[in-house]
């Protein structure tokens, strides 16, 4: 029987659990571990995560990589490209969870690839970020490495946003400020499996919050698709290299790609609308290994 490695660090987390039923399904072994207990040794090459021997998995379903300091977020990417290149199949690869974890790296992407996203610079000199935010108007800064919406904040080209903008700078000294986009409170998570939209979801701030993430209280609803945003959704994890993938559009004078996440909740479309992206996911894994 295969066995299939499931990296998630929260045994109880609705996805991972779902990841595993449908690796039942399909007549396969769920085998869950998490990179918190990864270990690799050199001489022997056996890698394990607490009890579980990597090596003897065939494939690997990346629900999240866990929380990490810059060193564990390497050593984890290093170990799913060592799994690979001993024959087990990595889905998402790595290189496309590294591509849609950086948001630097994907917004280059989109663009170079006709992908319409918002006016964004990256910089390390606060004079340059300012005279963004002066362009701008109105930002959004973010963590180049973030997500479920930490550390998103807006800022406005008053003296409070450019006093903030000189806080973030003092914390992080990397800014990535984005253009804000007008939008109708809600933005649109496009779920990608193997080339096809398998559903997408509005999901609405809570009230005051500028966040739409459903991990910081917001909410979910069925949506449908124009066209332009099923193929910005395909085209976004086409370019990511990415099997599956959580697009997230906004709607404003036009549709904007803000982010990809390249190992998505599937909670959230469930509760909408009854789908389970788990299952097809594992279809695809299945169909392939
Ligand atoms: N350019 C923007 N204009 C308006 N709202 C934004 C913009 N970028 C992000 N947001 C809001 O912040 C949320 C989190 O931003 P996102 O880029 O998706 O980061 P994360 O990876 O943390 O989810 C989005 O879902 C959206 O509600
Ligand atoms: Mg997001």
């Amino acid at each position: 029987m295969k066995r299939i490695g499931i990296a998630v660090t929260d045994p109880e987390d609705w996805t991972g659990m779902a990841f595993c039923r449908a690796v039942r399904h399909y007549d396969m072994q769920p085998v869950k571990f998490s990179f918190d207990e990864a270990i690799s040794n050199i001489a022997s090459g056996k890698i394990y995560a607490g009890s579980v021997d990597l090596n003897a998995l065939d494939a690997v379903i990346v629900r999240d990589m866990g929380p990490a300091t810059n060193n564990d977020a390497s050593f984890r990417f290093d170990i799913l490209c060592q799994l690979r290149e001993n024959g087990a199949l990595v889905i998402n690869s790595p290189e496309s969870i590294a591509r849609a974890a950086n948001k630097y790296v994907s917004s280059y992407l989109f663009q170079k690839n006709g992908i319409s996203t918002p006016e964004t610079e990256v910089t390390s000199d606060l004079k340059e970020a300012l005279s963004a935010l002066s362009c701008f108007e109105r930002a959004v800064v973010k963590p180049v490495f973030g997500y479920k919406g930490i550390g998103v904040e807006c800022v406005r080209n008053d003296e409070k946003g450019v006093r903030r903008l000189g806080e973030l700078f003092g914390k992080n000294k990397l800014l990535y400020i984005q253009k804000f986009i007008q939008n109708p409170g809600r933005d649109i998570r496009v779920f990608v499996v193997n080339r096809k939209v398998m559903g997408s979801i509005y999901r609405f701030a809570p009230s005051g919050s500028l966040i739409n993430n459903l991990s910081q209280g917001g909410t979910a609803e069925p949506c449908t698709l124009t066209e332009e945003q099923e193929r910005l959704g395909l085209k976004a994890a086409e370019v990511i290299g990415a099997v599956y993938a959580g697009v997230d559009i906004m709607e404003g004078d036009k549709d904007y790609v803000i982010e990809i996440n390249g190992t998505p909740s599937g909670r959230g479309i469930f509760g909408a609308c009854g789908v389970d992206v788990t299952m097809r996911i594992v279809e695809y894994l299945n169909e392939v290994l």
